[in-house]
């Protein structure tokens, strides 16, 4: 039962200058109405998620207003923990007239978090931590959601180690990607010396973002292709993989498991 009035809920809403989440308030109230890619995702990894999660507890790395923590709390998963950076982040260009300081100083994703979990009147921990700290969590969870924020991390490869020692069984990954285009070149050497061969390398690869290029957001630092994905998640204790969906152009959807058998059923992604 919600507890809030349909103006208690759009005032609480319009009380913040912008919402990345769509997220379904009840009375009819979205947090707002564009399009997005967190449901076009949901639409289709419910159809990984058993009908019931009870006994698994979620971990959701940058969680934004919890749209993913909210999905998993409705499956019924024992302890969702959603965590979001305290550091400046910003999706969006500034407003007309917005100032671009203002904007850059706040990170308001965690109280929308609040607000949408008090709305809905649902059990869920959120909680200021960045994802380069995850070493600081005293729990293991059975399912890790790592979506869009690969990109942002400026050692990716120390977070992907970290999910290796914090998850049990299976990592949900979303990410921009290289595409492999047979064009894409590395060259290593192998062998002992005197004895060298060069290989060519045609996939797994991780791009720089120096600047902004990647969605005019200067929070973004890495591009990886799949194998790299594959390959970073491997080292750190992933053995499993469903096949890569690529949902949008560019736009990488892949599970990755310790377990043979694991709760999501990978076969369902495609
Ligand atoms: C592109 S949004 C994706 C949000 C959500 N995971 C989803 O897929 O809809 C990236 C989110 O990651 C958060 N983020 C970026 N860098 C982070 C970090 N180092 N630690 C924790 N969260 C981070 C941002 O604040 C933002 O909410």
């Amino acid at each position: 039962m919600n507890k809030y009035s349909k103006s208690e809920i759009e005032k609480a809403i319009t009380a913040f200058p912008h919402w990345y989440h769509r997220i379904n308030l009840g009375h009819g109230i979205y947090t707002h109405n564009r399009k997005t890619i967190h449901e076009e995702l949901w639409s289709i990894l419910k159809n990984t998620f058993p009908e019931n999660i009870e006994n698994s507890t979620v971990l959701d790395i940058g969680c934004n207003a919890g749209f993913f923590s909210i999905e998993a709390k409705k499956k019924g998963a024992k302890y969702v923990l959603g965590i979001e950076t305290s550091e400046n982040y910003i999706q969006r260009a500034p407003e007309k007239n917005e100032p671009q300081d203002q904007i850059l100083k706040q990170n308001y994703y965690l109280e929308q978090a609040e607000l949408c979990k008090n709305i809905l009147n649902l059990d869920i921990e959120y909680k200021k931590l960045n994802a380069n700290n995850l070493h600081e969590l005293e729990y293991k969870f059975d399912i890790v959601f790592f979506m869009g924020v690969l990109y942002h991390l400026k050692n990716p490869f120390a977070t992907i180690e970290a999910i290796g020692n914090i998850c049990n069984d299976t990592v949900v990954i979303e990410t921009e990607i290289i595409s492999e285009n047979g064009q894409n070149r590395v060259y290593y050497h192998k062998g002992k010396t005197g004895n060298i061969s060069e290989i060519e390398g045609k996939k797994g690869m991780m791009k720089f973002i120096e600047t902004n290029e990647l969605n005019c957001d200067n929070t973004n630092w890495w591009i990886p292709d799949t194998e790299c994905v594959k390959g970073m998640f491997r080292i750190a204790g992933f053995k499993y993989f469903s096949e890569p969906c690529y949902y949008k152009r560019r736009r990488l959807l892949i599970l990755a498991s310790k377990n043979e058998n694991p709760t999501l059923n990978f076969k369902a992604l495609s």
